[in-house]
């Protein structure tokens, strides 16, 4: 008894603790609420097993999806499943607004807001927003606005003129023209339109113009002529342009126009003389003819390059007295001019560069021997630049040659040798001039002095003047035959 007993309490405790988590007999208790959907039939069961399944049907305003279920499952974990969003809210048609956009952040369907704007130059006419709502089991925009054109005040009316197109109403868009009484001149905008502000407000898009009797004075610049704007009377709006006599510049603006308050605008220009300063200094020029501290605009200096140097095309460099009485600035430059760089065949050139004013030193090959100068430096000659000696040669000890100069020059006479060099075993004739004689020998020959060097053979010729010489020479000679004969 005591052990049924006991078994007893066992079993009530159990049972006890079962019904105190229904979860435990895999019930699923309070079916799921959705916004959207609702149990098909009443609900009276407090629980249900694992696996059944509850039929549910949209709400009002919403609208089954196709492919999915409407039943929602009981699991065995003792939790309701269901397919996501089965009812979807229906959609509100698109709004119809005109001259206005709609604009939405998801959808348009049921419990959507809308705002509601209208195009430029319309005003939004009742709620800036609606929202789709139930209507008769169906779904709807509670309320649409309207977009209006937006109204201006009638145009203002000015004295001494009218504007053409008077409506009875003026709205956004719609333009008016003004037009001057006979006489007057129109000052400002003629046409003006309604258009809208920062707030939907019809405003005008500017000040209506005035009419108003204009007169510029005949416009005269001194030293300058008109070009254009040859009429009788200036008025508002006139223009007139100007130039200077040649050598005369204009100080301000070029056209001037007859202004609202009778002024030229802006004021007329002035015609100037200009000079220049000092002529500017050129690097490696000078300034060809005389310096004066003041030229006047428009003179033309010229620039001769120094000794040594030119211009890229050879001519001399020019700068002019600009109207702004500055120096042109020349786009030559004299730059140091360049020798040709010597060639010694089996020899060197040793130099740091071969421009103007430069020395070279030459040297030869082992086993050669220099002929001529040892060095040579790049001088100016004429325009351009040259070396002032002929360029040495390096010969071997059989090539050298010996070479005299030129060979001496006589009174009252003359030699067959030309100018330059002269090899060894040369020979020169003299001949005397007309009433001169020679006396000694008639030639002379180059001969070796050393293995370098050569001299010319003495004596050299002389030419003897005058008839009484002949006979002081000829004489004795007479006499000698004389003496023979006998
Ligand atoms: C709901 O309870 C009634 C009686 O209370 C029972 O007949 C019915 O089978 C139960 N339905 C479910 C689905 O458990
Ligand atoms: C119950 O089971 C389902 C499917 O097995 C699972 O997706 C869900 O997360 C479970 N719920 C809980 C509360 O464990
Ligand atoms: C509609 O207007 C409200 C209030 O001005 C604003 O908060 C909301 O973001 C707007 N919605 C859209 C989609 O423009
Ligand atoms: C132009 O005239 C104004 C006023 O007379 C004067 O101050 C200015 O220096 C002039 N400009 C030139 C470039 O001469
Ligand atoms: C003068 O005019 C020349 C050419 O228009 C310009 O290059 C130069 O800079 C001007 N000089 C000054 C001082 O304005
Ligand atoms: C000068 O004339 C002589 C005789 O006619 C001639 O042999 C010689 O080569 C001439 N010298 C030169 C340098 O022409």
């Amino acid at each position: 008894m005591g052990a049924g007993t006991g078994t007893g309490i066992g079993l009530l405790g159990l049972c006890a603790v079962l019904l105190a988590l229904p979860g435990a007999w895999g019930d699923c208790e309070a079916v799921p609420r959705f916004s959207f959907a609702e149990p098909r039939n009443p609900i009276t069961n407090a629980s249900y097993p694992v696996g059944f399944q509850v039929p549910y049907r949209c709400r009002p305003g919403y609208v089954g999806v196709s492919d999915k279920s409407f039943l929602v499952t009981c699991l065995p974990n003792n939790t309701w499943a269901w397919d996501p969003d089965f009812c979807i809210g229906k959609s509100c048609p698109e709004p119809d607004i005109e001259n206005g956009k709609f604009h939405y952040s998801t959808d348009l369907r049921f419990g959507a807001t809308i705002n509601f704007t209208c195009n430029f130059g319309y005003r939004l006419v009742g709620r800036p927003s609606a929202q789709c709502v139930l209507v008769n089991n169906d779904v709807a925009w509670d309320k649409v606005p309207f977009c209006e054109i937006i109204p201006c005040e009638p145009p203002p009316v000015i004295v001494n003129g009218l504007f053409s197109g008077a409506q009875t109403e003026y709205v956004f868009g719609l333009a008016v023209t003004y037009t001057c009484n006979e006489g007057f001149s129109l000052i400002g905008s003629s046409t003006i339109y309604c258009t809208a502000d920062a707030e939907s407000n019809g405003i005008w898009s500017g000040p209506a113009p005035e009419c108003k009797v204009v007169r510029c004075e005949n416009p005269v610049v001194e030293n300058g002529k008109k070009l254009t704007g040859f009429v009788e009377q200036y008025t508002y709006g006139d223009t007139v342009a100007f130039e200077c006599l040649p050598g005369y510049f204009m100080n301000g603006s070029h056209t001037a126009k007859c202004d609202a308050d009778n002024n030229w605008n802006p004021p007329l220009p002035k015609c100037e003389r200009r000079y220049c300063g000092r002529p500017p200094s050129i690097p490696f020029a000078e300034l060809v003819g005389t310096v004066s501290s003041s030229s006047p605009a428009g003179t033309t200096l010229e620039y001769r390059c120094n000794p040594g140097y030119a211009t890229g095309d050879g001519k001399s460099l020019e700068v002019t007295c600009l109207g702004n009485t500055s120096w042109s600035v020349s786009s030559k430059s004299c730059t140091r001019q360049q020798c040709t760089p010597p060639l010694i065949e089996n020899g060197f050139v040793k130099a740091e560069d071969f421009l103007f004013g430069a020395t070279v030193e030459f040297s030869c090959r082992e086993g050669y021997k220099l002929q001529g100068s040892s060095s040579a430096q790049c001088v100016a000659s004429g325009n351009g630049v040259r070396w002032d000696v002929s360029l040495p040669t390096c010969k071997t000890a059989g090539q050298l040659t010996v070479l005299c100069g030129e060979p001496p020059s006589v009174a009252n006479g003359r030699h067959n040798g030309t100018k330059g060099e002269f090899a060894q075993g040369s020979i020169v004739v003299y001949k005397c001039n007309h009433g001169f004689v020679l006396a000694g020998v008639s030639s002379i020959r180059c001969t070796a002095r050393d293995e370098y060097h050569g001299v010319w053979s003495t004596p050299t010729p002389e030419c003897r003047g005058g008839a009484t010489t002949i006979i002081v020479g000829i004489l004795p000679l007479l006499l000698a035959l004389l003496v023979m004969s006998f």
